[in-house]
């Protein structure tokens, strides 16, 4: 009788404030290779987020409803520590650049010293978000720029909305 394969579950951690299409791409990516990704949004990030960790995780939802094998939650303490109480082998990234390289080398090396047990998968997203970043989403928006294409609907329109509530327009 053919052995059963063991379910290979990714965790995809991040701020997620907000979900990018860069992000998305990257989950989509992440949703071929696994047979779950894991979006899991850090709670206790020392930053002040825009978006409520409930906000980030609906929207991830809501944008990946029909994909069964990506899902949305959230965490908080050492990320390899939630990888593996979800049963999760792998930690997987998104690298945009060079740029990205220097910090994303030293947490996947830090993980590791954590726990070797768990690999750190990096993966690059499409050209067209490759300069596709959550804080510059939020300051093109701030200051009146599009960022249509860039970031899934839903959240163009509450970015617009916070917008509109800050001005009083
Ligand atoms: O999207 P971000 O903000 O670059 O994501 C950073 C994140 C959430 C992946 C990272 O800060 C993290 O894993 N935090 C959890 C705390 C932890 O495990 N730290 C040690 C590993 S570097």
């Amino acid at each position: 009788m053919a052995e059963r394969r063991a379910e290979r579950i990714a965790v995809f951690p991040g701020s997620f404030d907000p979900l990018t299409n860069g992000h998305i791409d990257i989950i989509q990516r992440g949703a071929k290779l696994f047979d779950r990704i894991i979006v899991a949004v850090l709670t206790n990030a020392a930053k002040t987020p825009l978006f409520s960790v409930e906000e980030r995780m609906a929207v991830i939802r809501e944008n990946f409803k029909s994909t069964p094998a990506v899902e949305a939650d959230s965490f908080d303490g050492l990320v390899v520590d939630y990888a593996r109480a979800k049963g999760a082998s792998v930690l997987v990234r998104g690298l945009r650049g060079i740029s990205d390289f220097e910090y994303e080398l030293q947490m996947a090396m830090m993980n590791r010293h954590l726990d070797p047990s768990i690999e750190t998968v990096f993966m690059m997203p499409a050209e067209q978000y490759t300069y596709v970043s959550s804080r510059l989403m939020k300051e093109v928006m701030a200051l009146g720029g599009s960022i249509t294409g860039l970031v899934p609907p839903a959240v163009e329109q509450r970015l617009g909305e916070m917008k509109k509530g800050r001005s009083g327009k």
